[in-house]
């Protein structure tokens, strides 16, 4: 009788399912997976595989060290910077509607680093590691006609609608016109720890002073599809440029798990300080591994699994591209 019922299980198991089911993702199977999409490219970042570099300095609102203990608010840091295209293809289309990424290492008075890593959209395109390695393997071309199923791709979002917010939103915003005239969002939560241990869950943002400006649908047409280096050195030829580095902290009731829902937009918002991006970088981020958990002390990272997994896909690509992999 056991034996009956224990074989009527393993059937169960390996029947086919007709949907996409989710199954266990880690980080050697997005970087896998990032190959497939986008070949190997030996020594070049798997993730955001185009990119440039910026230096500039972080000089911290006093205010926000009631709410963490970081040393990041005691002074001033110098920051190394790489502004990025999403995406493992180091010739992406900068006029294509696609995410932009920024990472920030800030370098604290005490020799410790504070990393950032974020993106010019408010969602992330899943709200789970499996979902949007789901919506990656979809846009895998087909082995027979190299073709892109794009009906695949879409059934995948309407089955799978925490992949939908990201894509929606990147249809109704044009694509930045310059590195440094685009918001960046952190998209997960953090915590900031203050002095009496009290934890304060947050989402930061990084907003420019100056105006956001879009490429136009002329200019998405027309544009070559690499300007955003070139037009990152003539902004900075022109001055420093300065963003806000802000936190929202959540109420009761918000995601803090899932990077693929926005908060309500009237969320309580902080200045932790000011970031001033003084030059470009040369080659200064190309060592860099921007993964966001590594945090300064006073700052922790939630239990929002596509957070966790980063650390493991950053440190694979970081450890590929230094050895020439
Ligand atoms: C399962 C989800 C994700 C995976 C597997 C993944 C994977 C990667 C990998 C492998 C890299 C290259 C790392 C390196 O070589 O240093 C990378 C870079 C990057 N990712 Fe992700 N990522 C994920 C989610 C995210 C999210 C949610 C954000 C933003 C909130 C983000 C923003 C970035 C940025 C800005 C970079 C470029 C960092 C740099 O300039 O070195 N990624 N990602």
């Amino acid at each position: 009788m056991l034996k009956i019922t224990s074989f009527v299980c393993a059937m169960c198991l390996v029947i086919p399912t007709a949907s996409f089911a989710e199954q266990s993702v880690n980080g050697q199977d997005f970087i896998n997976l990032f190959e497939k999409l986008s070949g190997k490219q030996p020594g070049i970042r798997k993730g955001h595989a185009k990119g440039v570099c910026a230096v500039g300095t972080f000089t911290p609102n006093q205010a926000a060290k009631q709410y963490s203990i970081s040393p990041l608010f005691n002074a001033p840091s110098k920051t190394n910077i790489r502004f990025s295209m999403g995406g493992g293809n180091p010739h992406a289309d900068e006029t294509s509607r696609s995410p932009r990424g920024v990472g920030v290492q800030f370098v604290l008075e005490n020799g410790d680093v504070h990393n950032i890593a974020g993106l010019s959209t408010p969602v992330f395109a899943g709200k789970s590691p499996e979902a949007f390695f789901g919506l990656l393997s979809t846009l895998v071309p087909d082995e027979k006609t190299g073709q892109i199923d794009y009906a695949k791709v879409k059934a995948y979002r309407e089955q799978n609608p925490s992949t939908l917010g990201q894509f929606n939103w990147l249809q109704s915003h044009n694509p930045p016109a310059s590195y440094v005239s685009s918001r960046y969002f952190g998209v997960h939560t953090f915590y900031m720890v203050d002095e009496k241990g009290a934890k304060h869950a947050f989402r930061w943002t990084m907003v420019p002073e100056e105006p956001e400006l879009v490429l136009t649908e002329e200019q998405m047409k027309t544009f070559p599809k690499s300007f955003l280096a070139h037009r990152l050195e003539v902004d900075l030829a022109k001055g420093k440029v300065h963003y806000r580095f802000q936190a929202e902290l959540a109420e009761p009731g918000d995601a803090l798990t899932d990077p693929s829902v926005q908060w309500p937009a009237d969320r309580r918002t902080i200045e932790l300080g000011k970031l001033t991006i003084e030059s470009t970088g040369e080659s200064g981020c190309d060592l860099t591994n921007y993964d966001p958990n590594l945090l300064s002390k006073g700052f922790m990272p939630s239990d929002d699994k596509v957070l966790k997994l980063r650390s493991t896909a950053y440190a694979i690509s970081f450890a590929k591209r230094l050895t020439g992999q």
